[in-house]
């Protein structure tokens, strides 16, 4: 077979496999980060290391982490979690009970832990979180909630205490944290939407995604959020067509579906 684009051709077989999309991931990046693992695994091009990723299942773990990109921390970004904290979740936790919550492309963990400690804080509140990520190992990790110390820098040693319990130098969440939540595999650019949501946080995921594949995301989230429902997004990403969409934007990085009444005419 003569394949005249290598990297269109992989793609194809990454879907076939995986059902994970690379051609909704901005070409140049995810060209120039596949190029370099072919590489190093001793591959001379894409070909190559399909074959290599077929017959290696460390290699393909490997393959699946480092397209993925799983960088977090606890209370990334900690003075917009204040703001969700102080400002958003007492807006909208008397939308429902329990409050509905999804953190969309979870990574290990950090963040519905993050979530779940501030959910927790606001006590009488029945809350549920569902926690998605496209990437299955990253999951094993999130479920077992055992996070390093530079995860932790934004955690308040009151909040350590009380969360977690440290043993050689690794932090535990304890179990009440966990109780709450629901971790899943889910790609956000394949798979269907749950309703119903109070808040969706989807943050430093969508980096990668090609403008159309961003732009069919946010108008679906704003499908599966109940009226005065907020999406919280990442500190270096801007929503630009929301008022498209028909959010409005209450504070940077958090967007709101009007309220029932407060909708304005299509
Ligand atoms: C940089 S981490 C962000 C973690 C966390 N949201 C935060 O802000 O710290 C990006 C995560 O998005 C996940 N991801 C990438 N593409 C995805 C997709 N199509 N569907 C669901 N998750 C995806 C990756 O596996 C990775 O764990």
């Amino acid at each position: 077979m003569k394949v005249t684009d290598d990297y269109l051709w992989f793609c194809q077989q990454v879907l076939r496999k995986t059902g994970l999309d690379l051609q909704q991931y901005k070409r140049a990046q995810m060209e120039r980060r596949l190029r370099s693992m072919a590489e190093r695994a001793g591959a001379r091009n894409l070909e190559e290391y399909w074959a290599v990723l077929e017959r290696d299942s460390q290699q393909f773990a490997y393959f699946i982490d480092r397209i993925t990109i799983n960088v977090s921390e606890l209370f990334r970004n900690p003075e917009k979690f204040e703001e969700l904290r102080r400002i958003i979740l007492p807006e909208i936790r008397h939308l429902g009970s329990p409050l509905k919550v999804w953190s969309a492309g979870c990574s290990y963990g950090a963040e519905p832990y993050s979530l779940a400690i501030l959910l927790e804080e606001m006590r009488p509140l029945n809350y549920q979180i569902l926690a998605t990520d496209v990437d299955e190992t990253i999951l094993s990790k999130a479920r077992e909630g055992v996070f390093a110390p530079e995860d932790m820098r934004n955690v308040s040693p009151e909040w350590k205490q009380k969360y977690f319990l440290q043993r050689d130098n690794r932090y535990q969440v304890k179990p009440e944290l966990k109780r709450n939540i629901t971790f899943r595999k889910h790609n956000l650019l394949a798979d269907p939407f749950e309703n119903g949501f109070h808040l969706i946080v989807c943050r430093n995921v969508v980096i990668y995604f090609t403008e159309e594949a961003k732009d069919r995301l946010y108008a679906r989230f704003f499908q599966s959020l109940v009226p005065g429902g907020v999406l919280f997004v990442g500190s270096t990403e801007r929503i630009f067509n929301y008022r498209e969409i028909g959010f409005e934007m209450p504070l940077s990085f958090f967007y709101r579906k009007p309220a029932l009444g407060l909708r304005r005419a299509a």
